[in-house]
């Protein structure tokens, strides 16, 4: 039954709805890319409503879009009755905000790229909020942020400061979030959305992507489909504590809200200084979660990443293989089996510095970048060179964010930590982390890594890593009325020290690493050329870790290392041919002692390596299709494609054991139906009998393979394919 309330409300959307439609001053704003389109209209009382966002419309059907009644950038104290992206206390403690539209205008950075930027003021405060949208044509992504600055007398106070909002008006809302914790990085679960608030978040300020990720996948009407359905996807670039809020209201709008997590982050901003949000970049299919992963991985390797163009690298790293326990002559050894094995870089880890304290464990020497001379005598410049002679390049471990307290660096700097006055430290890792809002910091940061580089020549990678989170958060250097800045200048410090190092280091690669798969966004990524995912480098856990990953990631970034058996973390054992093949579906890399291989496998790796070289290629720049999932099926699958769909590569795994053997067509996705494509097998073990052998060397036409598929049975858990596809 209505009740009073509900059909006065129902006549003032009504009304207010018509007047939108007629009235004469409507402005249309629209961010366009490729096939999407981002309406804005400005209605009568100058609000800014977010009007559609969908399949591009043409021009012509602009004008009869509706405006809508939801503020596009909600404000707290005017825009009342849902979560508000913008709350603000002003100079003179007014708790109100409401924002009216001043103007827009557009600018075109390249063929590519186009630049929309909308202003609203507050309409009594001298205060102005600027929404930004980069709309990447080809790409169809979006990327929007906001800026907010003021000319009060005194300064604001920032209570929440949204990047973006986006309103959507369906029957049903899923939405696939991504979560996970050490070692089992990168989850997803699909939940219908009900009324009311669902929040993902992260707190632990650093290490964005620690236990839940910055990114999601939102189907409308139905559940998430690979090649059909309305599909968004959105990831926040920003690598610290963040906050997406999915808020289905009482007319069944959903208001999608995602930016840096205000909780105990109140910002004071001084006039005249510009408040710029993290950037949150979203892209819009109808045509499944595998168009919005396609769209992100092309928009990344242009974008996103740091060099998208450029090759990829092999490497061996030294982590599984030794720990902390190496010398000289154990990596020397390494470095001679790593480059005969046909890997192009030797990546030396932790445990190779600290001079008081030495780095042997854990425990100590963390901020002591000085060689620890009785493993290395000689400095890693002997190490560099030893790389050169046998061919190889040469990288190294650092965490440069942190210190153990069991330090020199400590000792000098008690100050530099967060930390609170009057409290215990709290350990994580037996480590601190430093305190880079403080712009001392910041410049010993770069130092550790601009001296690590100029003093040993040569040096061509470095895995950066940060092993724990923001805890007890005090910071000597903010004052007291600034202490709740912590969270957000920490990271705007962090990003000034990346930034410097790639001007300098343009050629140098960087791994971006975080306790395993802890930061993987797009906020750090434009600095970083690849990522660690996860330390769990089980090949099972892997498909799944992988699998998730690559919904927003290019697998050209995703390192992924073949270790030994059973594996350090999982204890599960699986065939060398398995970790490979899950390995090679990604950038191939090596986590163990090469002395420790029997002979046997030692060649087996040999020929994987230089058959990954075969198609690293298509793996690295082709566009990636999902065939079967891990999810919902035994036997799992993907492919890749080059653009000129001259060649793919298609990888398929069996998970469990099936006695009469897993028959499961392989639709393939992708190709050209008219070329013809010749099937070969690659990375085989010629111990196994393979059921795909039949097929190998046939020629069939695009068309077939993507209506009747490819065919073979896998019987054994763990059984594996890597089968190249060439058009004649
Ligand atoms: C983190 C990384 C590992 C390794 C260790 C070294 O856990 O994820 O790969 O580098 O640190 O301490």
């Amino acid at each position: 039954m209505f009740t009073f309330k509900r059909i006065l409300l129902f006549a003032l959307f009504l009304s207010t709805s018509f007047a939108f439609i007629h009235a004469a001053e409507d402005i249309t704003i629209v961010v366009s890319t490729a096939d999407n389109s981002l309406v804005f209209k400005v209605d009568k009382d100058k609000k800014l409503r977010q009007s559609y966002y969908g399949n591009t419309l043409k021009n012509e059907d602009l004008k009869e879009i509706q405006s809508g009644t939801i503020d596009a950038y909600p404000t707290f104290g005017t825009s009342y009755l849902n979560e508000a992206a913008l709350r603000v206390v002003h100079a003179d403690g007014n708790t109100s905000t409401e924002l009216v539209y001043d103007s827009y205008s557009t600018r075109k950075i390249s063929d590519d790229v186009e630049q929309t930027e909308i202003v609203l003021k507050d309409a009594y405060f001298p205060l102005v909020v600027k929404l930004n949208f980069k709309a990447f044509l080809k790409e169809n992504v979006i990327e929007q942020w906001t800026e907010i600055s003021h000319t009060e007398k005194k300064a604001v106070t920032l209570y929440n400061f949204a990047s973006s909002q986006l309103t959507f008006n369906q029957q049903n809302y899923y939405l696939t979030q991504f979560y996970g914790n050490w070692a089992e990085e990168m989850k997803m679960e699909e939940v219908k959305l009900t009324r009311g608030l669902k929040v993902i978040d992260s707190k632990l300020g650093v290490r964005a992507t620690g236990y839940a990720h910055p990114c999601f996948l939102l189907s409308l009407n139905d559940k998430v489909q690979e090649d059909a359905g309305n599909v968004i996807g959105g990831t926040l670039a920003w690598s610290g504590s963040w906050n997406m809020t999915f808020e289905v209201d009482q007319l069944e709008n959903l208001h999608v809200i995602s930016g840096i997590n205000p909780y105990a982050s109140q910002y004071s901003l001084k006039p005249k200084t510009v408040f710029k949000t993290p950037s949150f970049l979203y892209t819009f299919s109808s045509k499944g979660s595998g168009a919005v992963s396609r769209n992100f991985h092309s928009w990344a390797k242009q974008y996103g990443i740091y060099r998208g163009d450029r090759t990829r690298t092999t490497l061996l790293n030294n982590w599984e293989a030794t720990y902390f326990n190496f010398n000289e002559n154990v990596l020397t050894g390494i470095i001679k089996d790593a480059a005969d094995m046909g890997f192009e870089l030797f990546l030396l880890d932790d445990g190779w510095f600290g001079e008081k304290y030495p780095r042997d464990d854990d425990k100590a020497g963390l901020g002591d970048w000085m060689v620890n001379r009785k493993k290395l005598p000689n400095g890693l410049g002997y190490l560099v060179n030893e790389s050169s002679k046998n061919k190889i390049k040469f990288g190294i471990w650092l965490e440069p964010e942190m210190v153990n307290p069991k330090s020199e660096l400590y000792e000098k700097h008690p100050d530099w930590v967060i930390t609170q006055p009057n409290r215990p430290l709290d350990l994580v890792r037996n480590q601190l982390i430093l305190d880079l809002s403080n712009p001392k910091v910041q410049e010993h940061v770069y130092s550790v890594i601009d001296k690590t580089l100029t003093d040993n020549p040569g040096i061509a990678y470095i895995k950066w890593d940060c092993n724990r989170i923001i805890t007890n958060s005090g910071s000597f250097y903010e004052s007291p009325e600034t202490q709740s800045h912590l969270w957000i200048d920490y990271v705007n410090g962090l990003y000034s020290v990346m930034k410097r190092v790639r001007e300098k280091y343009k050629d140098v690669s960087m791994m971006l690493c975080s306790g395993g798969g802890g930061r993987i966004e797009y906020g750090s990524l434009p600095y970083f050329d690849e990522f660690w995912i996860s330390d769990n480098t089980d090949a099972l856990d892997r498909i799944y870790i992988q699998w998730g990953t690559t919904y927003f990631f290019p697998a050209m970034a995703l390192a992924s290392h073949v270790s030994v058996t059973p594996n350090h973390i999982t204890g599960r054992t699986t065939p060398l041919k398995f970790r490979f093949d899950v390995a090679m579906s990604a950038k191939l890399g090596m986590d163990l002692q090469p002395k420790d291989m029997s002979a046997e496998d030692k060649e087996f790796s040999k020929k994987a390596i230089q058959e990954y070289y075969k198609i690293r290629g298509v793996v690295q720049f082709g566009d990636m299709y999902r065939l079967l999932s891990p999810y919902t099926s035994t036997r799992t699958a993907l492919m890749y494609v080059t653009e000129n769909k001259k060649e793919a590569v298609v990888f398929s795994y069996l998970l469990k054991k099936t006695i009469s053997g897993n028959t499961q067509p392989l639709i393939l996705k992708g190709l050209d139906s008219e070329k013809m494509y010749t099937l070969t097998e690659i990375d085989k073990d010629p111990k196994s009998y393979s059921w795909f052998s039949p097929l190998e060397g046939k020629t069939f036409s695009g068309e077939f393979l993507m209506k009747y598929g490819i065919r073979f049975t896998l019987y054994n858990e763990y059984d594996s394919k890597i089968i190249k596809l060439t058009a004649n």
